[in-house]
């Protein structure tokens, strides 16, 4: 095999690997979507100003810990009730990813809100 046969395959097997990973990712980044327009829209609006909320280090550390840095900015308001929600529990870790992936400082918008 010459030098460029040899690098073309090397670009299709990294576009193989990289492309094996993609659909675990955005599929939960997709699940905390669909959660969060099921139980955080009502109360703050679409998904593009909701994640915008926070910085991606401030998301990661809201949601460490079993999530008490989330549960404290909800402790009596309306929104304390569904914190402490199996519920919410189930899909803390969906919506981790969705708010970290769309943090304020991520740079990315997703494409439905
Ligand atoms: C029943 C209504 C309700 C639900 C459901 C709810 N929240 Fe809240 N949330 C509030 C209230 C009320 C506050 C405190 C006042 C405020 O900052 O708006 C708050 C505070 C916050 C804060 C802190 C805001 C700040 O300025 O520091 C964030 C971030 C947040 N919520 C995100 C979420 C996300 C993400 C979800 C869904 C997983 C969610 N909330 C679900 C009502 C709710």
């Amino acid at each position: 095999m010459n030098l460029a046969q040899t690098s073309i395959k090397s670009v299709l097997v990294a576009l193989l690997l990289s492309s094996a990973f993609v659909p675990n990712l955005s599929a939960d980044i997709k699940k905390g979507q669909k959660a969060y327009l099921k139980q955080c829209k009502k109360c703050h609006g679409n998904g593009t100003k909701g994640a915008a909320m926070k910085t991606q280090d401030e998301w990661e550390a809201a949601f460490s810990n079993e999530n008490a840095g989330f549960k404290s900015w909800h402790k009596d308001t309306k929104g304390e009730k569904y914190t402490n929600s199996k519920k919410f529990k189930k899909y803390a870790p969906h919506l981790k990813d969705f708010l970290y992936e769309y943090g304020s400082d991520s740079g990315n918008v997703p494409s439905c809100g």
